[in-house]
Order: C-alpha cells, then structure tokens, then sequence
C-alpha cells in the first residue's frame, strides 16, 4: 500500500495493522470525514477491545476473570468456573465450528456460569472492591477515546456477552461513565439487601450479539439518523452488534490478540482493519482524529 494513501492516518500505516482492502479503508474514512460527527455512532465489545488483552505482556481480566480471581469469591467458584472456561472456551475459540453448531454449547457455558455466580452470595459491594483489585484495565488511548465522543455527543453502545455491572465499574473507576454511553451486556439483579439473586432478562452470549439482545429497546431506531458506524471487537461473534442499525458507512475493525498466525487471514476477511498485538486504542483514535477532524498532536 503506498504510505500516501493514508498520510490521513498515520497509524495505518504501521505493521501490525492489516487491511485486505486498504481503498475501502480509505474511501470508508474519507466518506466518515465528510459526513461529520452528526452521523457518526460507534458500536464496541468490551472484554479485549475495550479492555486490555495483556499489560506489558501479562494478561489481564475479563469481566468474568475478575470474579475467578479475587479473593472475595470461594474456592468452589473459582474451581468450577475454571472447568467451564477450560471447556468451552476452546469451542469458542474454534474455527472449524460453524456458529450454529458453537451456539448452544455458549448458551450452556452462560447458563452454568450464571447458576454458578449465584451460589455465591455476593454483593454490590464486592463487586466494587474485585474491580479495583482486580488487573482488569481499559486500553491506553481508552480515556481519550470516550473523552472526545462525549464531547461530540457521539453516541456509544458498549455491547458485551459478558457482566455489565463490572464493565460499569471498570468504566466509572478507570473513566468515566458519560450520558452518551450506553452498555447492553448481562446485568446482575441484586435484592434489597445488595446481595446477588441472579441475572435480569435473557442471556447475552458471544454468538447472540445482535439486534436480538437489544430488541427490547428502540437504541438503533433512535439513531437511525446516524448511519456511519465504526465497529470495534476482537471476535468473530462481535461482527453481528450492528444487525439492526441503519448503515451507509460501515468500518469494521478487529483486534487480534492471540493465536495470530491461525486466525490473521480470517480476520482480515471479516474486519477492515486488523490490529494484531497491540496493548492500545491507538489506531482507532488515529481513525477518530481523521474522521473528527482533530489535529493529530491531540
Ligand atoms: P465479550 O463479549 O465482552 O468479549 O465477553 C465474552 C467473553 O467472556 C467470551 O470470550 C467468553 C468469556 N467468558 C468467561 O471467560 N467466563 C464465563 O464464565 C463466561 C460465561 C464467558
Ligand atoms: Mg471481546
């Protein structure tokens, strides 16, 4: 790709980026620029896009690891949440596997990790204190991601198949939780006295993040106005979050954090752009900065 194409955006130019198609790329953006932010919404998974995959190499947590790892839940909790991830995550993670024959075995995971949670009597409380315990964190470049949408009331929906309650938390002790943010994931249901009960509403799992998780709220509807979507994820289940939304302009970039060899020339098939191993948000504010017009020094 000669590197003018895209003096817009620096960070494309790097080599852990990968773009089957660097003219829709550039079209893409162009045509996102011209647009302006009054069409712009963006649309992100949480755990590994959001979120960090690894800090300076060690891995971090996933909502669901910052209950398996803290102190505050029992050993049973952690022994049995263990032996599910241990058997469903490589399903998960298998490209040999059609999405129908992967989505009951994650419906399975969800239900029992759920059932699981709830034998645990824990609070809101302690869902505070396993956060800030926790080496769950927010990607560098995150803080000024939601900094500069909120500032253009740019809408953001964080859709997750993982617990909102501790996504919210990671959000509102690491950033801040503005009124342009919206999170669509699994919600705890707490009794009066704090304690956990159980789950609200139906399961959001990997494979069922589409309009049908958000269907009971009119959120695409109301943004139908805004028909430039930037998509951010790091699964192949992530591509469906924007079923349901009105698109003209469509950007679809994925982050691969593991098994990259395996999986690069699917990703590359699936998402726009591919950032592969990298702990930032950089690219994808380098992305924002073109398409918002902001100098990039900022
Ligand atoms: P995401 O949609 O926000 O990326 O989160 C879903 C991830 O959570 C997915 O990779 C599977 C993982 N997970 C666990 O690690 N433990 C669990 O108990 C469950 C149900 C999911
Ligand atoms: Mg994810």
């Amino acid at each position: 790709m000669p590197a003018c194409a895209f003096s817009m955006v620096e960070e494309l130019t790097k080599s852990h980026v990968h773009m089957k198609d660097p003219e829709f790329v550039k079209k893409t953006i162009q045509q996102m620029t011209t647009d302006g932010h009054e069409k712009l919404q963006v649309v992100a998974d949480f755990d590994r896009t959001l979120s960090k995959f690894t800090n300076k190499g060690k891995v971090c947590s996933t909502c669901h690891n910052v209950l398996e790892e803290s102190k505050v839940m029992p050993d049973f909790y952690k022994e049995k949440a263990k032996v599910l991830r241990d058997t469903y995550y490589p399903i998960e993670l298998n490209h040999d596997l059609t999405i129908q024959e992967k989505t009951p075995k994650m419906i399975e995971w969800w239900t029992n990790a759920h059932k699981l949670m709830k034998q645990c009597s824990m609070t809101q409380v302690d869902i505070k204190n396993m956060v800030a315990e926790s080496n769950a964190e927010l990607r560098d470049g995150c803080q000024w991601f939601i900094d500069h949408l909120h500032n253009l009331e740019i809408p953001l929906l964080i859709f997750s198949a993982g617990i909102g309650d501790i996504i919210e938390e990671v959000i509102k002790q690491q950033s801040y939780m503005y009124d342009n943010m919206k999170i669509v994931s699994n919600y705890m249901d707490f009794d009066n006295t704090g304690k956990m009960v159980g789950f609200k509403g139906e399961i959001i799992h990997i494979y069922n993040k589409n309009e049908n998780a958000i269907h009971s709220s009119d959120y695409f509807e109301r943004l139908n106005h805004r028909d430039n979507i930037l998509l951010l994820g790091d699964s192949l289940g992530d591509l469906h979050m924007v079923e349901g939304a009105e698109v003209t302009n469509l950007l679809k970039i994925g982050f691969l954090n593991q098994k990259v060899k395996e999986s690069l020339d699917l990703y590359k098939e699936k998402f726009d752009v591919v950032i592969v191993e990298d702990e930032s948000l950089d690219v994808v504010n380098g992305i924002t900065k073109a398409i918002l017009n902001i100098p990039s020094q900022q």
